[in-house]
């Protein structure tokens, strides 16, 4: 069943009922200022960090559902209704929700009374303009009123939501012609505050939710709308808010329009006030003075669909399926803008007071977003990197406004490191940008410990190799990339972390996860190593990626699949003998992404394995059996119920693993099967059991283990985004960006006729086009280049702003 359709034509998932089987979100914003939004109006704003500098308030785990928000009431008569349904739910007689790139149309119709509210986050803006437009298509005059209304946070989420004997007593507001200003702890050491305007005359306002909402009213029942108005009430503590009021007459066919704006703004200490206790406007006036009219807010949705529009077409295929089309083209790259922007802090299952930025995440999240701007997941993999620790290990996660580590988390996640290799081989790989390696960057964000980025990657090398376990494999510390798979935290206590119980390191307990990462990206360092000339250092990692390797296929190997772990008793985990967890994902795809078993046969053996084990027709399950009981040694994976998260979902971002991995062996057929099989736009038919947005990835589906398999889970902010892009551009259509250009080296399903791709790369515009005549998953016949035919299949770099006509081949 589904819920709504692409709109491909306008880059817009369109919803028709609010009734979806879970709000369904857009993300507003790119740079500093954010909006999480519903297709019923839900969701909260925040500066650059979602915990820290959050504008308006969410209650996460609510009931009902979803009713904090930037909501308009309709009062026409005695009628109250929102465009968006929520949260008075009137019915309405017509809905629609239009999420597109960075904005959001939310229309709806009632009793000849149509009401649209546009949502928009300008470029180069930190507000967010809600432009309203009532039209009276009932025929005859009307009256009404309409009122907007949202709930400030008093800035930091995780406190806002606990220390209420404080919070109920700080709150202040000013009321200036139809803007309210946010100003809680202005006074004192804040040099921010919150504004929300009208460009219009407000009838009323009202600052104080007691007074809008009623002490015992709802969002679903405010007194002010459904009595007599607002009040023009200025809050004193307790929950300060926005409340605006609008009357209107309305002839037939009139329309009224009025564009709202939620703005933050700081000033510097010496100017913050404008008189005692008056705080200064000057930069909000001017926010304001720059939205005043539908032109100024139609320019700036014209520079935001401007500025996708140009973001997009650095990649566009046209494959004839026009599902495959609008992921690749669309919907995917989106994602990967916003999983890259938010790592994994703010979505509807992620409260933006937990983690901040991710360490392995965001540089994960690089490898899908690169092609798009360069420069900023520059700045990323520094800001990254100088979060890493002299020995190359890593702080886990920090704070995107800070940019320093996480005390609380800390480290000794031994996958890490090598995630920073993998996220600047990208970079390099994508933009030949080798001025990079040469940047200073702080370790431990400490200034005296600064050394080149190349430093930075020398270290996450040999932190692996210098911490191997007793069969050669290296040691797993907390955890690798499966967070939970902890097997040295022997947690018997409720409430304790799994991932920051017990030793940070153990000397035995391994991951074959790890080896397999240390072969991929341990040759991405020998290669880096080679282009800068350091011939004895490049020798020196090949000699140890090359031991691993073979630990991998030595004790790594079960005899039809790599095993997962071993142990802090030296027990295997994910082998033949386990009672349970006998095969996992994980080590499959890296290891054979990393050609460990090409030559010899483990590879393609290990790929049959997880399809006849682990295949499900909702995408492929993380491990087999799932874990029925704790298990102490392992921790966090056997506290999960069987098929749900690591304990046997299919976690989805490990499934472009596997499509990666059998294209390295030429299955194109098999590769394509299982990138459709967790793709959105292929599932949106199933959206009833899916449940979660049918456009973006969710983290999680349930397996076939749990009662709601085929569930989705944790949707938006996942790995998944940038795996599921580079499984699909790079290893099924084949444009690989390499250290030496563009390889082009497709691997698809047999009975696809040829495709075209346009892949802007290094400043030049590339048009490929591949005919695949003879019915082939793999291999190429022919490369011309604008019409010459040439050897390699790594096409050297172009020069910056020209155009290269590629046809390919295959066969
Ligand atoms: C979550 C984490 C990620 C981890 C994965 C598997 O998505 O953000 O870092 O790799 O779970 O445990
Ligand atoms: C839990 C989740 C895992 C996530 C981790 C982050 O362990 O199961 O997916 O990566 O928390 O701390």
């Amino acid at each position: 069943m589904k819920y709504g359709y692409f709109d491909d034509a306008s880059r817009e998932y369109v919803i028709t009922t609010p009734r979806t089987p879970l709000p369904w979100i857009n993300y507003l914003g790119n740079e500093d200022f954010f909006t999480l939004l519903s297709n019923t109006a839900g969701g909260y704003s925040f500066y650059r960090d979602a915990r820290l500098r959050r504008i308006t308030r969410y209650r996460y785990n609510n009931c009902p559902l979803d009713q904090e928000g930037f909501h308009l009431y309709v009062k026409d008569g005695d009628t109250v209704w929102n465009p968006g349904w929520q949260p008075v739910q009137t019915e309405l007689d017509s809905y629609s929700c239009r999420h597109g790139l960075g904005y959001t149309v939310i229309e709806g119709t009632k009793d000849g009374i149509t009401a649209k509210q546009e949502f928009i986050v300008p470029k180069g803006e930190k507000c967010m303009l809600i432009r309203v437009t009532v039209t009276n298509i009932s025929g005859k005059e009307k009256e009404l009123s309409v009122f907007p209304y949202l709930e400030f946070c008093l800035w930091d989420a995780m406190d806002d939501a606990s220390n209420f004997q404080r919070n109920f007593s700080t709150g202040e507001v000013e009321v200036a012609g139809s803007a309210i200003y946010h100003k809680t702890e202005y006074r004192e050491r804040r040099d921010h505050y919150a504004v929300f305007w009208a460009n219009r005359e407000a009838q009323g306002f009202d600052t104080s939710r007691d007074a809008f909402i009623g002490v015992y009213g709802s969002p679903a029942r405010p007194e002010a709308v459904f009595g007599a108005g607002c009040t023009n009430s200025v809050a004193h503590g307790w929950q300060p808010v926005a409340a605006e009021q609008f009357d209107m007459t309305l002839q037939p066919s009139e329309q009224y329009d009025l564009i709202l704006g939620l703005g933050y703004i700081e000033n510097p200490a010496e100017e913050k006030w404008e008189n005692p206790g008056v705080i200064n406007k000057k930069k909000a006036e001017a926010m304001i003075a720059r939205f005043s009219d539908n032109g100024t807010f139609d320019a700036a949705m014209n520079t935001l669909k401007k500025f996708w529009a140009e973001l997009l077409s650095g990649y566009q295929v046209e494959s004839g399926d026009e599902k495959l089309d609008r992921m690749v083209n669309i919907w995917n790259q989106y994602q990967c803008m916003v999983t890259f922007n938010m790592s994994r802090s703010a979505s509807y299952f992620e409260s933006g007071m937990g983690r901040g930025m991710g360490f392995r995440d965001s540089c994960q999240d690089l490898l899908g977003f690169v092609h798009m701007i360069p420069e900023r997941a520059r700045e990323r993999i520094l800001d990254i990197a100088a979060t890493q620790f002299p020995d190359g290990s890593a702080y886990h996660q920090y704070q995107p406004l800070t940019k320093k580590g996480n005390l609380a988390v800390g480290s000794g996640f031994n996958d890490d490191p090598l995630w920073l290799i993998a996220g600047t081989d990208a970079y390099l790989c994508e933009t030949g940008d080798w001025s990079i390696l040469d940047e200073e960057v702080d370790f431990d964000n400490d200034p005296a410990l600064r050394q080149p980025l190349m430093e930075h990657l020398r270290r996450s090398f040999n932190f692996t190799r210098n911490h191997l376990g007793p069969h050669g494999l290296p040691l797993i510390g907390r955890a690798d990339w499966n967070d939970c798979l902890n097997l040295n935290c022997f947690s018997e206590h409720p409430g304790e972390s799994f991932q920051i119980t017990g030793p940070s390191e153990g000397p035995v307990a391994e991951s074959v996860f790890i080896a397999g990462m240390f072969v991929k990206y341990g040759s991405a360092y020998v290669r880096i190593c080679r282009h800068l000339g350091l011939e004895t250092e490049a020798a020196e990692a090949e000699e140890a990626v090359a031991a691993v390797e073979k630990a991998t296929l030595g004790a790594g190997w079960d005899g039809a699949w790599f095993r997962r772990a071993f142990d802090a008793y030296g027990n295997v985990v994910g082998g033949k003998e386990c009672e349970e967890g006998q095969i996992f994902i994980e080590p499959q795809g890296m290891c054979v992404m990393a050609g460990i078993g090409k030559e010899t046969g483990e590879a393609a053996a290990a790929m049959k394995s997880v399809e006849e084990r682990l295949d499900t027709k909702y995408g492929i399950v993380l491990l087999q059996p799932a874990y029925t009981r704790y298990h102490l040694e392992l921790g966090e994976i056997s506290s999960y119920p069987p098929g749900y998260k690591e304990n046997a979902g299919i976690f989805c971002h490990n499934n472009p693993w596997i499509v990666c991995a059998e294209t390295e062996l030429g299955h194109g057929d098999r590769a394509f099967q299982v990138y459709k099989r967790t793709a959105p736009a292929y599932i949106e038919n199933i959206s009833e059991i899916h449940r979660t947005e049918p456009y973006v990835y969710s983290q999680m589906i349930a397996g076939k283990d749990a009662p709601s398999f085929g569930e989705g889970k944790n949707s938006w902010l996942t790995g998944t985004a940038a795996w599921t892009f580079l499984s699909i551009s790079q290893a099924i259509l084949g444009l690989k960006p390499t250290l030496d250009g563009l390889m082009i080296d497709p691997c698809i399903p047999a009975d696809w006729k040829g495709f075209t791709v346009t892949r802007r790369y290094r400043g030049a515009e590339y048009h490929i086009t591949v005919q695949n005549p003879g019915s082939v998953q793999h291999g190429i016949k022919r490369i011309l280049v604008d019409g010459v035919a040439q050897e390699s299949k790594i096409l050297a770099p172009a020069s910056a702003g020209s155009t290269v006509k590629v046809e390919v081949v295959m066969g």
